[in-house]
């Protein structure tokens, strides 16, 4: 197995609106995170994952990027910045930055260009395409509801936008398009950047036909056929790893829609020149139904296991893993997959979850928030909502007369706002994010939930991280050792091991709020054995052959010889 410190490396993601506002416009800023340097620091993260911090006028939070060399007023000024990257160097800690070029903002100078008339020189800077038969050109839905192409009058033709219609699609058969990318790549790379995330990257390449989807006439489709993983994916990647990436020690994670391990191996396979790791949506899906996320299905163990083991082995001395239980686009992990229902179950079942982000093959990303254990909301009203995801589907469900009630438990348990409060820094007013207004409603448990209190109690799920991230430091094998499930039939408990040489790490999860039995198979075989690390007191030299397991009970052993 290579090394690389991007393996060795843990991610914290900061979603800048939400984080902590220095100047009282209830808007997170570049200044407020500078001011919490010493907190990432305390936590002991390596790289910073900065969600868009470029000029935008916000229809998708930032993900509508209007000029890419720029700050977003809201959040400061490039000397801002520079001044956070110092400060996380100065600190020992990366910067990678979120690089949104499936699309920009259609106030991007470029798109206002383009839309100007046919012959303008941007005009193939995106996609334009004539009606068909007084429609759009072909029935794609946009993954934020309604057909992904939008009319524009002045040229009598519609502009295809996977997403909002304030979001049109780079053209990336297009060089001139692909070179202004690597070009800004290049400029903030020589600023001194770490890195890459890349959203929606598998998405840049388009069947050039662009043919209709499969479905009944009259509807919009998922089209992902002709664009997820389209046909010069790979081609674009390796010259935008040619022309840009290789020159540095970067690393690079894409966002990939969609994906099997086989197509990420293609990403990430060791002699591709592509990327490092890719988020994967598999894991993310086990609990929605056939008609996507807002179809809300319990999930089971089984799934989990599944899902996580079959990509462990897949990219096993191949590729690399990117490990996440959730981000600024899921809820969140705690609400999910933990129990968020008394202190108690709250406390073991975060550090649960936590152990397991931990200690998987792959490099781990912390959402802001999440070492807190903070929760999913529920607001009053639609009109709390902000996510133009949300407020989309929303009114697409009550103009084909769902209900109410239900569309709003669909919110409750998916809805990206749930990710997106403020972070809870204190107890005290607007839990410490703001001394005005949050642009977002906070979470009423900030009392009991805050970073404040977390770092003052030495139980609690904030602390479990910190020993959670220095393990990793300690041992090689949390890092890089193979991974093997045990008891896979097991509908409870979670167990696996990890192994490098001599050397093996001994991982036992419940994921219910019932007590579980562990029996550890018996070609298992050690001479000595230490507990690294658990949510309860377990006592020294308890038995691991066989134990009882408490409520979300997380146990992780050293075990050698
Ligand atoms: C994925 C991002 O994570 C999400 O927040 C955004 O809405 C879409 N890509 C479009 O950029």
């Amino acid at each position: 197995m290579e090394r690389q410190w991007w393996k060795e490396s843990v991610v914290y993601q900061i979603y800048p609106r939400s984080f902590m506002d220095s100047n009282g416009d209830g808007i997170g800023d570049l200044q407020g995170i500078i001011s919490k340097l010493d907190y990432l620091k305390t936590l002991g993260i390596d790289v910073v994952w900065l969600s868009p911090v470029y000029e935008s006028p916000n229809d998708d939070n930032g993900y509508d990027i209007s000029n890419y060399q720029a700050i977003m007023d809201e959040f400061g000024t490039i000397e801002d910045w520079e001044e956070l990257l110092h400060g996380l160097h100065e600190r020992g800690m990366k910067l990678i930055m979120d690089l949104v070029v499936n699309h920009s903002s259609d106030e991007h100078k470029w798109f206002v260009e383009s839309r100007k008339s046919k012959d303008n020189p941007y005009r193939d800077y995106y996609i334009w395409r004539p009606g068909k038969d007084g429609r759009e050109p072909n029935n794609w839905g946009s993954f934020f509801s309604g057909s992904a192409w939008e009319y524009d009058k002045t040229t009598d033709e519609y502009y295809l936008h996977l997403f909002s219609r304030k979001q049109p699609d780079l053209n990336w058969e297009n060089p001139k398009v692909r070179k202004e990318v690597y070009d800004m790549m290049t400029w903030w790379l020589d600023k001194g950047i770490d890195g890459f995330r890349m959203d929606v990257i598998n998405l840049i390449s388009k069947v050039q036909e662009l043919p209709d989807a499969e479905g009944p006439e009259g509807q919009y489709h998922f089209g992902g056929k002709n664009f997820v993983n389209g046909p010069r994916i790979h081609e674009f990647l390796q010259e935008m790893n040619r022309e840009v990436l290789s020159k540095y020690d970067v690393m690079t994670v894409g966002e990939t829609v969609d994906v099997t391990p086989e197509d990420a191996a293609l990403f990430v396979g060791k002699d591709r020149g592509e990327l490092n790791m890719v988020f994967q949506f598999e894991l993310m899906g086990i609990d929605s139904g056939p008609t996507g996320k807002w179809e809300v299905t319990p999930w089971t163990l089984a799934d989990f296991k599944r899902v996580m083991t079959k990509w462990q082995t897949a990219l096993q001395g191949n590729g690399w893993n990117s490990l996440y239980l959730n981000n600024h686009d899921q809820p969140r992990m705690i609400s999910r997959f933990g129990n968020d229902s008394n202190p108690q179950l709250h406390n073991v079942s975060g550090k649960m979850l936590a152990t397991l982000l931990h200690t998987l093959q792959g490099t781990p990303y912390i959402y802001q928030g999440e070492e807190l254990g903070m929760t999913n909301v529920r607001f009053e009203s639609i009109e709390d909502y902000k996510d133009i995801e949300i407020l989309n589907m929303h009114k697409e469900y009550v103009a084909a007369g769902k209900d109410e009630k239900s569309i709003m438990e669909s919110i409750y348990s998916k809805g990206r706002d749930n990710a997106r409060t403020p972070m809870q820094w204190n107890g005290g007013p607007q839990a410490g994010f703001t001394t005005g207004t949050p642009w977002i409603i906070l979470n009423p448990n900030y009392k009991e939930i805050n970073a404040e209190k977390a770092m003052a109690d030495p139980n609690s799920i904030f602390h479990y991280y910190r020993r959670l991230i220095q393990l990793r430091k300690q041992h090689e094998v949390i890092v890089y050792g193979d991974y093997q499930i045990l008891c896979e039939e097991d509908k409870q408990v979670y167990a696996y091991l990890r192994t490098l040489g001599g050397d093996k790490l001994l991982v036992v999860l419940n994921f219910y709020e019932e007590p579980a039995k562990f029996e550890l198979p018996e070609q298992i075989t050690f001479s000595s054995q230490e507990l690294l690390i658990s949510n309860y007191d377990v006592q020294p030299g308890a038995d691991i052959r066989q134990f009882e397991l408490r409520p979300y009970e997380a146990r992780v052993y050293k075990l050698q010889g």
